[in-house]
């Protein structure tokens, strides 16, 4: 059996969301189940208790303000950040990063969390992916890679 797999979402209009259901989607067809969450109902000590177990966190995250999370990821950004030592030791993850390159910190967000993840003690599975306004082709290379690297997860048990 694989490990659990959970996708997480950050979004205020949308878009993250809906990369996301496209994500599950294609990991289901490649033989991967998986789990979707909202950002909005998390924060870091739910982080935290995924790695309870090794499992993967795959996080698709848009960015507003000038580089700043979108709202329903604030409280779980603010509580990532204080957090002490490597607690994600367990974690598996990969983020995509959806964005707008007319703004000057283009993916900004997803690129904080990309970095504090791997600062938690979290492995990077496969390498962020930024994505500009038309993020369908971003998502299909970035789940690509993703795919890639559970498959040879698996096969190298
Ligand atoms: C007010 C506003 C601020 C934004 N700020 C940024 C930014 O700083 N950097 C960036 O790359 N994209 C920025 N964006 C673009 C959004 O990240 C992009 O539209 C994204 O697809 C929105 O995804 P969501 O619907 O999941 O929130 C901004 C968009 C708006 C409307």
């Amino acid at each position: 059996m694989s490990k659990p797999i959970t996708i997480l979402f950050a979004t205020t209009t949308g878009n993250a969301e809906d990369a996301a259901n496209t994500v599950a989607a294609k990991l289901k067809s490649a033989g991967f189940d998986s789990t979707l969450v909202s950002a909005a109902n998390w924060t870091a000590p739910d982080v935290v208790n995924l790695a309870a177990e090794p499992s993967t966190l795959l996080v698709v995250a848009s960015t507003w303000g000038e580089g700043e999370p979108p709202d329903d990821a604030i409280p779980l950004w603010d509580t990532l950040k204080e957090l002490d030592g490597t607690p994600l030791t367990n974690i598996r993850f990969s983020v995509l990063a959806l964005g707008d390159r007319s703004y000057e910190i283009f993916c900004g967000f997803g690129a904080n969390l990309d970095e504090r993840l791997e600062q938690l003690g979290g492995t990077r599975i496969a390498a962020r992916v930024d994505s500009d306004v038309d993020y369908d082709g971003p998502t299909q290379e970035w789940t690509k890679e993703v795919i890639s690297a559970l498959s040879s997860d698996l096969a190298a048990r």
